[in-house]
């Protein structure tokens, strides 16, 4: 973790982001929109992983966006590719090393709740963790792990989504979002007991992330993209949910980028 830390520091200094924004896929017209200083691929920072998922990118890329400099993780590893708590955290340790205060994740996710549809967007006001085997705070020394995760989906920031989305006329919907460890998707009794359990959302990554990002006391804002019904899941085919996924990450970065511009 030193030569993580030791690569990482520097860039406080030359570039000091105060947002971090990890994307699973499609936030790419969002650098359109920015002003690039630097990218960085996975494959050249020491101890980084690779992310092995079809359509996600792997680098890193510091930028101006609105009035903030930020810097993407375009591309996260998955507990389901095999790698450590460790290694899924990674980009928030990066991200803290670099000073970062502040996070926002987007995902793709299949909807339980009935309400939502493919292409919806949906703006996370809470999370069920349901990576049950493991946690990034297990083993941490001291009593700061005993992470406090009432309003872990900071209150403020997603008033802020929720009136730039009006303004826009972008229909945006708030729900809870559940992660499953995967890479199997669930079962239709597993779904009926997450929609019993107030979910409306399952998909496999994010929390792990935002519970690092907690214990080191960044803001969170988190976004997910609708890709399918999860109870269809399996009847739709990959590349139709990496293709919605886009549509509706052209969604985000819009609303992203006015309110980088805000904040
Ligand atoms: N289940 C879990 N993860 C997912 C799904 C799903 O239905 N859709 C997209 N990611």
């Amino acid at each position: 973790m030193e030569k993580l830390t030791n690569f990482f520091n520097p860039f406080k200094n030359k570039y000091n982001p105060d947002f971090a924004i990890i994307t699973g896929s499609g936030l790419g017209s969002m650098l359109e929109k920015a002003k690039i200083f630097e990218r960085i691929s996975y494959k050249d920072i020491p101890n980084f992983p690779v992310s092995t998922v079809v359509g996600h990118a792997s680098e890193l890329v510091f930028a101006e966006l609105g009035k903030h400099n930020v810097v993407f993780f375009n591309g996260r590893f998955h507990y389901y590719e095999g790698y450590s708590m460790e290694e899924v955290t990674i980009t928030i340790k990066a991200a803290h090393a670099m000073g970062v205060k502040n996070l926002i994740v987007s995902n793709a996710s299949g909807a339980v709740n009935p309400t939502l549809k493919a292409g919806d967007l949906m703006l996370i006001k809470d999370h069920v963790n349901f990576i049950f085997a493991d946690n990034p705070l297990r083993g941490v020394k001291g009593n700061e792990k005993f992470v406090n995760m009432t309003n872990v989906y900071d209150e403020e920031l997603r008033k802020i989504v929720k009136t730039i989305a009006f303004k826009h006329n972008i229909p945006i919907k708030e729900g809870v979002y559940c992660a499953v460890m995967g890479p199997s998707f669930e079962t239709i009794s597993e779904l009926l007991l997450m929609e019993r359990l107030g979910i409306d959302a399952v998909g496999m990554s994010t929390v792990p992330e935002v519970i690092l990002a907690r214990f080191y006391g960044m803001k969170v804002l988190g976004l997910s993209c609708i890709t399918d019904n999860a109870f269809e899941e399996g009847v739709v085919q990959h590349e139709k949910v990496i293709q919605i996924a886009k549509e509706c990450g052209e969604k985000i970065s819009f609303i992203l980028s006015e309110f980088l511009m805000e904040v």
